[in-house]
């Protein structure tokens, strides 16, 4: 019996177990009801009682053995199955994610920050919610002035009172509130999206950026803001471009001026873009009126200053050869990968 043990093991260890087919026969031959190893257990009550312990011991370590090398086999078969299957293919190039980008709007004011920073302009920000006081009256608008109508302004809350909320139609009420934060000598700019609503189309949105300036010291002339103008815009769009100051008129400002630049697409002979006439507006400016000056605490017989606000999103596609400023807010992706450093 012993014996027949021995022999089964040794046949059962060196058995070949490589497909699933050797697997159903090693079953059939050792495993099953009607098996080697079941025929080998029948014999049991034929041992004698001293050494049927023993041999029972034996053939319980058979019957495991050959259901461990059962087990074994099918595992490494389907193993084997699943790797061989090619589901990841290592030659395949990597997926690049697109990781996004400065928008085209922030490069513009990035460079025109750089330059009043370079000049000794430090950063203001304000609410685009704002107080209709502080984005009207306190900026010297008359009641009546038709900037207020409903045509150009976003009302939020609208009491008829000082406190009407709106969206701010200028960063003009960002120079308030730095007037009111901060005394004099103050030189600040202030970028910031301002809200207007008029008709959407390829040139005017109801969104775009403007960047406001402001320097309030002891006699500051109007040669100081040209100088600063001139300054800015040569470094932004050429050290050939010309400028020409148009008198105008802002309720904050007196006396006040228009800015052109001769245009740099055509170098003033006159194109598409400036609509023959070879100059591109750049922004309104003007001595800050003494009545704001007032408005904000600060005494005007003492200090003076300047202030300018230009548009940034003209310049955006003018920059970059933008057909249609409703791009610049859309988010299309198609759009902003274009613009990856
Ligand atoms: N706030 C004016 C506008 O939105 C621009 C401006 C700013 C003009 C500062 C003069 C001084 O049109």
């Amino acid at each position: 019996m012993e014996n027949s043990i021995r022999s089964l093991q040794q046949e059962i260890n060196d058995a070949t177990l490589n497909s699933q087919a050797d697997i159903e026969s090693f079953r059939l031959r050792y495993t099953v009801r009607k098996g080697l190893i079941a025929a080998l257990f029948s014999q049991l009550k034929s041992v004698s009682p001293t050494d049927r312990p023993n041999i029972g011991i034996m053939l319980n370590q058979l019957k495991e053995s050959a259901e461990a090398r059962i087990a074994e086999a099918t595992d490494s078969i389907s193993h084997h199955e699943e790797s061989s299957q090619p589901s990841i293919d290592l030659t395949l190039p990597g997926r690049i994610s697109f990781t996004g980008s400065e928008h085209p709007v922030q490069k513009v004011l990035g460079e025109m920050k750089g330059i009043f920073s370079a000049m000794g302009f430090a950063m203001a920000t304000g609410p685009e919610l704002e107080l209709d006081s502080y984005n009207f009256d306190m900026l010297n608008f008359p009641p009546d002035h038709p900037a207020r109508d409903m045509q150009d302004t976003f009302f939020v809350k609208r009491n008829g009172n000082e406190d009407d909320v709106l969206l701010r139609t200028h960063t003009s009420p960002v120079q308030v509130r730095v007037m009111l934060d901060q005394p004099p000598p103050i030189r600040v700019i202030c970028p910031g999206k301002v809200y207007r609503n008029e008709a959407i189309s390829s040139r005017s949105y109801c969104v775009f950026h403007q960047l406001e300036g402001l320097y309030i010291d002891k006699g500051v002339t109007f040669a100081d803001l040209k100088a600063t103008i001139y300054s800015f815009a040569h470094q932004m769009f050429g050290s050939e471009v010309k400028l020409r100051f148009r008198p105008s008129f802002f309720p904050f400002t007196e006396p006040s001026a228009e800015v052109d630049v001769t245009c740099y697409l055509c170098g003033g002979k006159g194109c598409k873009v400036c609509k023959k006439s070879g100059w591109l507006e750049i922004m309104g400016c003007g001595m800050v009126h003494p009545n704001v000056i007032q408005n904000c605490g600060i005494d005007p017989e003492v200090w003076s200053g300047y202030a300018f606000g230009m548009g940034v999103d003209r310049t955006v596609l003018l920059h970059y050869k933008i057909d249609d400023i409703r791009l610049l807010f859309e988010n299309d992706l198609r759009m902003l990968r274009q613009f990856t450093a």
